[in-house]
């Protein structure tokens, strides 16, 4: 939970906090920097996907037929906000190898920090899909809040979304518009810059996923 928000979960995980810290290490290199937020992605999908509904089915052991539970029916989306949440998607179909895939494509204003899509893809139908929105860093809350937008806009109704650091700006802006879905947070830095970059921070991290400047 953070602040009054009960559906704000923060993790705590030493293992993903360890990993975050790593992450935001500059000189950590694009192979390593992939690799963490690859495993921080499997991780916090783990928390995130714990609520997904369980069907009893019947299964032969070596021993006997048993009534077991099993995830039911292959109801859920990944959608990664392009270019840096493209980052966490093989962490999280690690461990939903069926979920479908999604895109949404935003960029940035450089002047008004502002989003503007230029790509929206998403399986269909959406309605009665999980739909977990994935993009590392929960800047302004801008992207996030267009991207929810766009989702809804198309029928999604049951929504996550994951990041691996939030500044507060981001995680109020985005509760004030969307306060029906679900935010996930690996850790939640102190502030935005005048450029809108989270402080502490890991810089950019579509850079430092790609390498690329
Ligand atoms: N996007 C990033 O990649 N980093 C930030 O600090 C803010 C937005």
């Amino acid at each position: 939970m953070y602040k009054e928000y009960s559906n704000v979960y923060v993790n705590s995980h030493p293992l993903v906090q360890h990993k975050i810290s790593m992450l935001r290490n500059k000189n950590t290199g694009t192979n390593e920097f992939r690799k963490l937020i690859e495993e921080i992605a499997m991780l916090m999908g783990y928390e995130a996907l714990s609520d997904l509904p369980l069907e009893d089915v019947e299964i032969e052991t070596p021993i006997e037929t048993c009534m077991t539970p099993m995830i039911a029916g292959k109801k859920l989306a990944i959608v990664p906000v392009l270019r840096a949440g493209l980052g966490m998607v093989s962490g999280i179909t690690a461990l939903t190898p069926s979920a479908k895939i999604g895109h949404i494509g935003l960029y940035r204003d450089e002047v008004t920090h502002e989003p503007h899509e230029y790509y929206c893809k998403l399986p269909s139908p959406i309605e009665q899909r999980t739909i977990v929105v994935v993009d590392p860093m929960l800047a302004t809350g801008g992207s996030a809040v267009e991207a929810v937008n766009f989702i809804k806009q198309h029928g999604g109704k049951k929504i996550k979304f994951m990041c691996v650091i939030a500044a507060p700006e981001g995680i109020e802006r985005l509760m004030k518009a969307h306060p029906d879905i679900q935010l996930y947070v690996g850790h939640v830095d102190r502030e935005l810059n005048e450029n809108a970059y989270i402080c502490p921070g890991l810089g950019d991290a579509g850079d430092r996923i790609f390498g690329t400047k």
